[in-house]
């Protein structure tokens, strides 16, 4: 007769979210990487003032192409969620929402739906960087959405540094790719600080960052959560 056994005192190793935090160089590493049916990407392209020795017309082209790159490594069940902030450069306004819209439809990816997070409260005046950021979500097959979810985050949440996403932003992103697609792993080919890794393993997602600074890659692979605010 077969016997049951007692509970294990341990909880079970496959119910821990992993994650893989690669020192490497993003585009390369998407090369050289296939990706797993389930993953989509979450990220936040570095701005012109991370890679200043490409220029402003080399980043704007880097940028683009670095876009198009993610949206043509996704598998067919994955989206790419972008965090952008618009700057102001040399006087003239940089809408980044507009080059992460000009990628996805130079790749013939649909728009899944496109936020604006509040970094500052609606009514706050600044020079140089926007005080929101475009969060935008983007496949190359349709996932329409089957619940509304809010057009404008109030506001992005705890930023463990000036370009890292906010806590509530990860939240939002790792929601919905939770209630409305397959993902299984969340993937940051930008990871910085691992913000969204972070969050991705806090709903459950399995979750890979890549990035360039060893020291970068070092808080992402500690960062853990709570960091706020709820
Ligand atoms: C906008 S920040 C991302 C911040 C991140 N979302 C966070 O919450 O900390 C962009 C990151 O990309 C990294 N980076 C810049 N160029 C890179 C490249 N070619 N490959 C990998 N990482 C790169 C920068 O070091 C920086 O940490």
């Amino acid at each position: 007769m077969a016997r049951s056994l007692p509970p294990s005192p341990l909880p079970s190793l496959a119910a821990v979210p992993s994650r893989l935090v690669v020192h490497a160089e993003a585009l390369g590493w998407l090369d050289s990487t296939a990706p797993a049916p389930g993953t989509s990407v979450v990220t936040s392209l570095p701005d012109v003032s991370e890679i200043p020795e490409l220029g402003f017309d080399g980043w704007r082209a880097w940028f683009i192409d670095a876009a198009r790159r993610i949206l043509r490594w996704i598998p067919d069940d994955g989206v790419a969620i972008f965090f952008q902030s618009d700057i102001r450069y040399r006087g003239v306004w940089v809408d980044k929402g507009y080059l992460v819209l000009r990628a996805a439809e130079d790749e013939e990816a649909l728009l899944v739906w496109h936020k604006i997070v509040c970094r500052k409260p609606a009514g706050t005046i600044s020079h140089g960087r926007a005080t929101y950021s475009h969060m935008i979500c983007a496949s190359r097959t349709l996932h329409p959405p089957r619940r509304p979810g809010p057009d404008v985050l109030a506001d992005t949440g705890v930023m463990t540094w000036k370009k890292a996403m906010g806590v509530n932003a990860c939240r939002l992103a790792c929601r919905y790719l939770q209630d409305e697609t397959a993902t299984r792993v969340v993937v940051d080919p930008f990871c910085g600080h691992g913000t969204a890794l972070a969050v991705a393993n806090s709903f459950g997602l399995d979750a890979v960052g890549v990035e360039l600074s060893a020291k970068r890659c070092r808080v992402a692979r500690n960062l853990t959560l709570p960091l706020d605010d709820g």
